[in-house]
C-alpha cells in the first residue's frame, strides 16, 4: 500500500525551511501531497495560483511530491481523498503549541487522521513565509531563504 501524507499549509511563499520538510516526509512516506489552504478572506502575497506554480516548478522532476490547493477545512479535504496523515513542521514552542491545538481539534473532527510533527531541521529555524514577505515589501533580497535557485520575482 502506497503510504501518502497531507502536508497542508499556506506556503505564501513556500520556503526553503518548507523543503527541507517535504525532503524529511519522503523518508517516511511514499508521496507527500503538499496542500496549499486557500484562504479567501486573506489576500496574500502570492495568489494561490503563483505558490503552487513555484512549487509545481520546484518538484516538476519528483513524481512523489503531487501539489493542490483546497478550500476548507483540511481534514475533509483529507477524507474526501482518504488521506490518513497529515505532516507538519514545529521550529519552536510557538509552533508547539499552535501544533498541539490543531491536532487535537483535527483529532476530535477527523479520528481517522494521524498528525505527525516533525521538527524542522535547526539551520532552518528562523526561516519563515511572514520574514520572506517582509523582507521583500524592503526590497531586500531573500534568495537564501528559498530553496536554491527559486527566483521568488517569477512569481510575485
Ligand atoms: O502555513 P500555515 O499558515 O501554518 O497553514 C495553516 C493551515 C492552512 C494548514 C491551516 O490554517 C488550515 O488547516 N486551514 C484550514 C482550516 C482548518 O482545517 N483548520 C484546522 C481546524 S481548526
Amino acid at each position: 500500500m502506497i503510504k501518502t501524507a497531507i502536508f497542508p499549509g499556506s506556503f505564501d511563499p513556500f520556503t526553503s525551511g518548507h523543503q527541507a520538510l517535504v525532503a524529511e516526509g519522503l523518508k517516511i512516506f511514499d508521496k507527500v501531497i503538499v496542500a496549499i489552504g486557500e484562504n479567501p478572506d486573506k489576500r496574500g502575497l502570492l495568489t494561490v495560483e503563483n505558490r503552487k506554480r513555484l512549487i509545481e516548478d520546484l518538484y516538476r522532476n519528483e513524481p512523489r511530491v503531487e501539489v493542490v490547493s483546497y478550500l476548507g477545512l483540511t481534514g475533509e479535504y483529507c477524507r474526501d481523498r482518504e488521506i490518513k496523515f497529515m505532516l507538519r513542521g514545529m521550529r519552536n514552542t510557538v509552533d508547539f503549541d499552535y501544533e498541539r491545538n490543531m491536532m487535537q481539534i483535527n483529532q476530535r473532527l477527523y479520528p481517522e487522521i494521524t498528525t505527525v510533527l516533525l521538527f524542522t531541521p535547526s539551520e532552518y529555524v528562523a526561516v519563515s513565509s511572514s520574514v520572506i514577505r517582509e523582507i521583500l515589501s524592503f526590497k531586500g533580497d531573500v534568495a537564501q531563504f528559498m530553496p536554491e535557485g527559486v527566483d521568488i520575482t517569477k512569481y510575485l
